[in-house]
């Protein structure tokens, strides 16, 4: 039997994704008005951390208790994981004592052979090269603010890394433009990506001119986890590539600022932008908890529908 897991974002289909956010807003409306949901009692759901969290952790352990469900936190310090068991050997006996995997590790490859050799659906919850629950969480912020996301343009500022990496997986997908503008020797990287090469994304030289017009103007750190190494290098070469207020200007009248958080104010992105008034930062943080629970009932459950 295969086993369905959501390893990047170009794993689930279109329509996949259109029964996770009508799920996501029936779910999200029900604990709105308090009312309990306890789908998955009895189910476990094991997280494992090789890198820091705040979002992920909440939004996923949170969200299982919420659906009835228990979640159980590993991090590679206090676990065999960080000496050395083979991950395959993990992913065997992980698989066996719970119902649910999600994952948050270094090179995707990691998370492939642990999805190969478990027992039960594993969640990518960030790899180096993809953040589709972070995406999944951004599209159906933007549907819920301004409709369709089909036919528009998000303007991607910044470093090519996995959140970049995944809004041109789901430009894919849903039929979208992602303008992208990085400093010179940070540019996208097609087979990292992993994409279908449906055109669905330009390269500008100039930030400004990939904001342009933009309906979604969204950045993330310079430096992300695990390349704290080139921290020092990456400042003086991302200097020109932060989102401010001259940059809002040029795009839509109407658009949105998102950012998956931790932000650095003053960095990648300026504070009259994070706090100003086309940020969504907060309902964007907080549609992660939603879009997770409709998630993971799906891949317990299946399509559930009432
Ligand atoms: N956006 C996000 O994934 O945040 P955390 O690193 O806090 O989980
Ligand atoms: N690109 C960032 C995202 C953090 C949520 C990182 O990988 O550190």
């Amino acid at each position: 039997m295969t086993i369905k897991h959501f390893l990047q974002f170009r794993d689930f289909t279109r329509a996949e994704f259109e029964h996770l956010f009508e799920r996501t807003r029936v779910i999200k409306q029900r604990f709105k008005a308090y009312q309990t949901y306890h789908p998955l009692v009895d189910r476990t759901l094991v997280m494992i951390f090789e890198k820091s969290s705040t979002r992920t952790r909440l939004s996923f352990e949170a969200g299982m208790q919420q659906l009835g469900g228990n979640a159980i936190y590993l991090n590679t310090r206090d676990s065999q994981l960080g000496r050395g068991e083979p991950v395959e050997d993990a992913a065997q006996v992980i698989s066996r004592m719970s119902d649910l995997v999600m994952v948050r590790t270094f090179e995707q490859e990691i998370i492939e052979r642990f999805a190969a050799n478990s027992r039960v659906p594993v969640i990518n919850g960030l790899t180096n090269e993809y953040h589709p629950c972070q995406i999944l969480a951004d599209i159906y912020t933007y549907i819920e603010q301004r409709g369709t996301i089909q036919g528009k343009t998000v303007a991607w500022i910044g470093d090519s890394n996995n959140v970049c990496n995944t809004w041109l997986q789901a430009a894919e997908v849903f039929d979208f433009n992602v303008h992208v503008s990085t400093p010179p020797g940070y540019e996208v990287e097609h087979e990292r990506a992993g994409l279908f090469g449906a055109n669905n994304y330009e390269e500008f030289a100039d930030p400004m001119d990939a904001a342009r017009g933009a309906d979604l103007v969204t950045t993330d750190v310079w430096t992300s986890m695990g390349f704290e190494a080139e921290n020092e290098e990456r400042m003086k070469d991302f200097a020109d590539w932060q989102v401010d207020a001259d940059m809002m200007r040029v795009a839509a009248k109407d658009a949105l600022f998102m950012h998956c958080l931790p932000a650095h104010r003053g960095e990648e992105v300026a504070a009259a932008v994070i706090d100003g008034p086309q940020s969504v930062v907060w309902d964007e943080a907080e549609n992660r908890l939603h879009v997770q629970k409709a998630l993971m009932e799906y891949l317990l459950l299946g399509k559930v529908d009432n």
